[in-house]
């Protein structure tokens, strides 16, 4: 088994911390282990929570819609959430909550090493820049490390609000040129060839 896969495994069976009594699934995440791109939504909804996956009810088909919007494939990008197990009711989760899943989080990032991730939501945002405000942050690259954060509205909080709608799909028509600069700048200065691994 991949370590993805192994990491995947360890989430879904996964007792550190009350959500995991009143989940059906725990959502590990989903996609590609060599993405460029990670998406970060919150935690797993009712349907996430019914089906093990991320992202599969209505603010999983608007996220498909916009996905599309700037030509990016689902299964091109990985997704996921800072917490793994549906929270009763969908309310927030509790700081002692996201302290004992983000470790998680951290090593899907690890393992992944995508260049950008796109926060969804404050939640997300908050793992990497705690002290940003979404309202100010979105739309925008900030660099953190060797990482790109694109922070974005939560699409289940525009979902009923016209106004933060269209902010998302400007946010992501932001994103989607981002991501074809840094395309463009990796065709005119390549990476290196990865070197030899040498053993002994
Ligand atoms: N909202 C989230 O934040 N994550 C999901 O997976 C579904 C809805
Ligand atoms: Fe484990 Fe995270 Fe689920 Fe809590 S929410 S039980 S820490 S996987």
């Amino acid at each position: 088994m991949d370590e993805l896969e192994g990491l995947h495994q360890e989430v879904r069976g996964c007792t550190k911390c009350p959500l995991a009594q009143g989940r059906t699934f725990a959502v590990p995440g989903e996609g590609p282990r060599n993405a460029r791109v990670m998406f970060v939504g919150e935690a797993p909804g009712f349907h996430e929570d019914r089906q093990g996956r991320p992202f599969v009810g209505a603010a999983g088909a608007f996220l498909n819609e916009l996905l599309t919007s700037i030509g990016l494939k689902r299964e091109e990008v990985y997704i996921t959430n800072v917490i793994k197990c549906r929270p009763p009711g969908n309310r927030d989760p509790y700081m002692d909550e996201i302290e004992a899943c983000s470790p998680y989080l951290d090593r899907q990032v690890a393992l992944i090493n995508p260049k950008v991730i796109v926060t969804l939501g404050r939640y997300s945002l908050a793992h990497w820049l705690p002290n940003a405000k979404i309202s100010h942050a979105h739309g925008k690259p900030i660099r953190v490390g060797d990482r790109v954060i694109f922070p974005i509205y939560h699409p289940a909080a525009a979902l009923h609000q016209p106004a933060l709608r269209r902010t998302v799909e400007e946010d992501f028509k932001r994103l989607g040129a981002f991501l074809a600069g840094l395309g463009q700048a990796e065709e005119e200065a390549p990476p290196e060839e990865p070197k030899q691994l040498t053993l002994f």
